[in-house]
């Protein structure tokens, strides 16, 4: 694989680990200070240290320039909200620090090979739906459009929030053991599976996996 691989951080540990990835992919590695700086639409890889608007410029702008960059970003701290700022941004991987080399190899190895891995989007930590039950939130902006949460025998459920009838939120609606009723029309679908249960929707919804790592809640989107 030809390409460079541009790093905005002077974090030792990440800077190390990120040339040994480098190294072993055949790629070169510029940083911050290289001169003269790659331009963004010549990068293959972008790692960025998260801290404030500047950083999510530059995955912005990246994203923009070179669609097919794999960028990874990285917190020095736990921080929920600009994780969720530089999924939007356009970062492929929102990580800690400790992981970087992984999920920047792992996502070039998914390039490499062409595979599509699916889209992880962080929700919040497990601990905050601990002690809420049924209906548990909404994501209004994914690749796929708003979801909903549920939150029911001990695990969270996503699915798709338009109806298929004709576009109603579905969290809007009542919620009956496992089964939602859209509040436009009556449909129902079962939140576990998304099957339809009632009409006059005449399809089911999507539902999306729920996944927890080191005590954070994930929904995993198609590739
Ligand atoms: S919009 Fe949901 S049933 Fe019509």
């Amino acid at each position: 694989m030809a390409g460079v691989i541009l790093l905005r951080t002077t974090d030792s540990l990440v800077v190390r680990r990120v040339a040994a990835v480098a190294v072993a992919v055949g790629l070169d590695m510029a940083t911050a200070i290289t001169t003269p700086l790659p331009e963004p639409a010549a990068l293959t890889g972008l790692v960025v240290e998260l801290g404030g608007e500047a950083s999510l410029e530059v995955i912005a702008d990246t994203r923009r320039a070179a669609p097919d960059c794999t960028i990874v970003a990285f917190l020095p701290r736990p921080d929920s909200e600009l994780w969720l700022r530089a999924e939007a941004a356009g970062a492929d991987v929102v990580t800690t620090r400790g992981r970087v080399d992984r999920a920047l190899a792992d996502t070039l190895a998914d390039r490499l090979s062409g595979r599509r891995r699916a889209r992880r989007i962080r929700l919040a930590p497990l601990a905050e739906f601990a002690g809420r039950l049924g209906y548990v939130g909404r994501v209004a902006e994914t690749p796929v459009g708003p979801i909903s949460l549920y939150h029911l025998d001990g695990a969270l459920w996503a699915i798709a929030d338009r109806c298929p009838h004709a576009g109603a939120s579905l969290c809007e609606g009542e919620l009956h053991g496992d089964v939602v009723t859209c509040p436009r029309h009556g449909s129902q679908f079962r939140v576990t599976d998304g099957a339809r249960v009632r009409g006059p929707a005449d399809v089911g919804v999507s539902t999306y996996p729920v996944l927890v790592e080191v005590g954070e809640a994930f929904v995993e989107m198609p590739g």
